[in-house]
């Protein structure tokens, strides 16, 4: 019993790629220029605590290749575009994100590397909770251990 415990508390259940979700934003169309914005009480599922960007990324990097106990995340391609590769531990999905009104909603526990970067991108990831180093999985099979089936 003692160790069935010990299991469960250190696991998380594999999360169904299908609570992956493409968020489409509101986009408000003008001759003068575009323009998008989020509420978070309205468009996305938590509330948001940070926010960070990637950018710069020299040709062929692959930035992320980690997955978050708790945390949640939004990943937006502001500017360029970038594939973000998702994986629960039994199955691999790839997203290509090009709109700077898509929001990609990917929640805990899912592995997931960004790659494919453009000249000039800009990934915006809006983030459920502050940074919390003890929140990464950074090893696949400590992420592959720590997943299990209900
Ligand atoms: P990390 O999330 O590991 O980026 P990647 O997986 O793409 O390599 O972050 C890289 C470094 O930046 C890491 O040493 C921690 C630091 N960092 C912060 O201090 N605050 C943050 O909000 C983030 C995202 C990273």
């Amino acid at each position: 019993m003692q160790i069935f415990n010990q299991h469960i508390k250190e696991s998380i259940m594999i999360t169904q790629l299908s609570d992956i979700k493409l968020i489409d934003l509101p986009k408000i169309a003008d001759p003068r220029g575009n323009l998008s914005f989020i509420e978070e009480d309205k468009h996305i599922p938590f509330k948001i605590q940070r926010t960070y960007w990637i950018y710069d990324v020299p040709g062929g990097e692959i930035r992320g290749g980690h997955a978050f106990k708790k945390q949640h995340e939004i990943i937006i391609a502001l500017s360029g575009s970038l594939d973000v590769v998702v994986d629960n531990g039994l199955t691999r999905k790839i997203f290509s994100l090009n709109r700077s009104y898509y929001g990609l909603y990917i929640p805990c526990g899912i592995w997931r590397q960004m790659e494919n970067f453009s000249t000039n991108s800009l990934a915006l990831v809006l983030s459920s909770t502050t940074y919390l180093e003890d929140d990464y999985i950074r090893d696949y099979n400590q992420f592959k251990n720590y997943t299990y089936n209900e």
